[in-house]
């Protein structure tokens, strides 16, 4: 049997059954999509069904705020791909008249959507042939075929979108591409794939070759910047200071604490006489605690977080540039997942 017979007739055996899966609806597929990226599918399913029950179209979701989509968007990370949805779904409306495009040379054109989610709209939705190229698809055919290139290499890139196009079932693109997709994440997984129930064992040339473990081959090319973030607690027990913030940054536009980052670890002690800090603050702070450094790992950067609970005279004075939010009123606003833990816990002790 072909590539491509064997990998649906897998599929039809061992699929999971999952909500995107039933539809041809270009709207529902997008939004799985882009939750999807860089998630895994446990993570992704309560949001996809969130996001679907409060957004059942690309009208609604058009209509929402900023403020709420982030707000939903609350602990999947990454959170660039729920601010561009937004300006996707405003694009669908005004030049689409609220009809989700299904074509991948449209979809392309739309933010935030790049090669391989409009290949995976366009051949999910309306069947086109549009073979999709992501970590699944990289690993099972640098595999299969016996690929040693890079995946991250531009010829390696080029080599494997080029093998996608060739072996791509094009009469049913979006069945291919769900069971290649399936087949990688369920069977042919990074760490300890289960070759001796694989039925394209005898084909495949790692597993000929004693080659699974060493493929794919992929480069490591970036590197993890290191960031020291000194949070500042304001607290009058029913109010806190928050920071709204900027949009060049991580977390762009979510909520999170006043906020000192330094080039490395400073203590909260010598932090607090700092001319920085007296400018934000004032003169005369006092350091009530301060909680040692968190780290927070992200794909680029490693955030080391300290929170220093500090009081104000003349009962919280404080620079127009926060804000002032009831406590109760946390759980309504946006924020990375470090500070609405950290906060959880102070608020519960
Ligand atoms: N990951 C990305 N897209 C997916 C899909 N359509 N089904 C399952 N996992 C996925």
């Amino acid at each position: 049997m072909i590539f491509s017979d064997e990998l649906t007739s897998w599929y039809h055996k061992n699929k999971r059954s999952l909500p995107w899966r039933d539809t041809t609806d270009a709207y529902v597929i997008w939004l799985s999509e882009i939750i999807l990226q860089q998630t895994r599918v446990e993570q992704g399913l309560p949001y996809f069904n969130r996001f679907l029950e409060r957004y059942p179209d690309v009208r609604a979701f058009a209509a929402a705020s900023e403020d709420e989509i982030l707000k939903l968007w609350q602990g999947l990370g990454y959170y660039s791909r729920g601010r561009n949805m937004l300006k996707t779904a405003r694009q669908v409306v005004s030049e689409y008249n609220g009809v989700f495009p299904v074509r991948y040379e449209q979809l392309i054109k739309l933010k935030g959507i790049g090669e391989y989610t409009a290949a995976a709209i366009s051949s999910f939705s309306s069947n086109e042939a549009r073979a999709v190229v992501d970590g699944n698809v990289y690993r099972v055919m640098a595999r299969y075929f016996g690929i040693e290139e890079p995946i991250n290499s531009t010829p390696g890139k080029k080599i494997f979108q080029e093998l996608a196009d060739e072996v791509l079932d094009s009469e049913n693109a979006g069945l291919h591409n769900q069971a290649l997709m399936e087949f990688g994440a369920m069977l042919c997984q990074p760490k300890n794939p289960d070759c001796g129930i694989c039925p394209l064992r005898l084909s495949c040339m790692a597993y000929q070759n004693d080659k699974v473990t060493s493929l794919p081959v992929k480069l490591r090319k970036i590197r993890i910047k290191e960031r020291y973030f000194n949070y500042f607690l304001i607290s009058d027990g029913n109010t806190i200071l928050m920071n709204k913030r900027g949009d060049n940054d991580i977390w762009a536009n979510m909520y999170d604490l006043p906020l000192l980052e330094t080039p490395g670890p400073v203590p909260a002690v010598s932090l607090i006489s700092r001319q920085e800090v007296k400018e934000l603050f004032g003169d005369t702070i006092v350091l009530i605690r301060a909680e040692t450094a968190r780290k927070h790992v992200l794909t680029h950067q490693h955030i080391y977080a300290q929170f220093i609970m500090i009081s104000l005279p003349a009962d919280l004075q404080h620079p127009e540039k926060f804000i002032r939010v009831e406590l109760h009123d946390l759980d309504k606003i946006a924020m990375p997942k470090i500070i609405y833990t950290f906060l959880n816990k102070f608020i519960n002790t």
